[in-house]
């Protein structure tokens, strides 16, 4: 049976794609956060997973304003990186899992979870960009990708508790896969940011460090917390942060298990107008 190993977290940014894509990632500003992936690169080297099922948030690039699915898997054979405006990134086109990803269409939606099917689309900086900062500049990314969108962007959005919920049921969906699979979950996006309006730049280091606490100890609380809460004191696209509980809720002390080891835990502050956040938690 397919087993989910571990959950990785980190924040989107499009200009850590650019600094890396620019070769600017030696540049004082650019230095401290990549050197906060160092140990996360070698350690995927280490424990590479047979797919990653990557939750991220789409910018309006695949899913116009005109359609908004609030949970959409890809279940398509491979994807190609978006050209947001400035080309596509440098990057290589994503292998997808068909079978896996038809499965747990397949499963997720018996449990009740009203999913969209995406046989085509291209992905954004909100999933190459944590592959990125995960693998660096490969010619070829190191195994298959299940694309999980979440709308975090067109209100009304999903709660943390229905994500979390949702993770536990994207957990009992792999372990439902026939074959031996090492799946690793990724939940992407966030920490804290605001990028318009008054609090533009809104950076808050409490909250983002609380919730790194609660994510790892007590994933309830944080699965708990209201989505109004995280536009009040993490900014409008701290709400991002909601699809790190699809990846917490998927692990396997939610399900009765053992906790999980924190093998990474990273933050920092500034990349553009985002605060940085990485978390690496192995089931046990
Ligand atoms: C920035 C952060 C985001 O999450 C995003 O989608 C776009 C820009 C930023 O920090 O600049
Ligand atoms: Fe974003």
């Amino acid at each position: 049976m397919a087993r989910i190993t571990a959950s990785v977290y980190t924040s989107h940014v499009p200009a850590i794609g650019a600094a890396l894509d620019l070769g600017k990632t030696q540049e004082p500003y650019w230095q401290p956060v990549f050197q906060g992936y160092e140990f996360g690169k070698q350690w995927l080297k280490d424990n590479k997973p047979d797919v990653i099922f990557l939750v991220y948030n789409d910018h309006a690039t695949a899913f116009s304003l005109e359609m908004i699915p609030t949970f959409a898997i890809g279940t398509a054979a491979e994807y190609q990186p978006a050209d947001e405006g400035w080309g596509p990134r440098p990057v290589p086109k994503v292998i997808g899992h068909p079978e896996l990803a038809s499965h747990i269409a397949q499963s997720v939606i018996q449990q009740d979870f009203d999913l969209t099917i995406v046989n085509k689309m291209d992905v954004d900086h909100g999933l190459t960009v944590p592959l990125s900062l995960m693998c660096g500049q490969p010619e070829a990314w190191p195994c298959p990708v299940i694309p999980f969108a979440v709308n975090v962007v067109q209100y009304p959005v999903p709660s943390g508790r229905r994500c979390y919920n949702l993770g536990q049921a994207i957990r009992k969906a792999v372990e439902s896969f026939d074959e031996d699979l090492n799946v690793q979950i990724w939940g992407t996006g966030g920490m804290s940011h605001q990028l318009q309006g008054p609090r533009a730049g809104l950076i808050n280091k409490d909250f983002d460090n609380a919730f790194l606490d609660k994510l790892i100890n007590d994933p309830e609380a944080a699965a708990s917390i209201p989505h109004i809460d995280y536009v009040r004191e993490a900014g409008s696209e701290g709400i991002e942060l909601v699809m790190w509980l699809i990846a917490r809720g998927a692990m396997a002390d939610v399900a009765g298990g053992a906790k999980p080891k924190v093998v990474q835990r990273f933050y920092h502050v500034p990349a553009s107008n985002t605060a940085v956040g990485h978390l690496i938690l192995e089931n046990t």
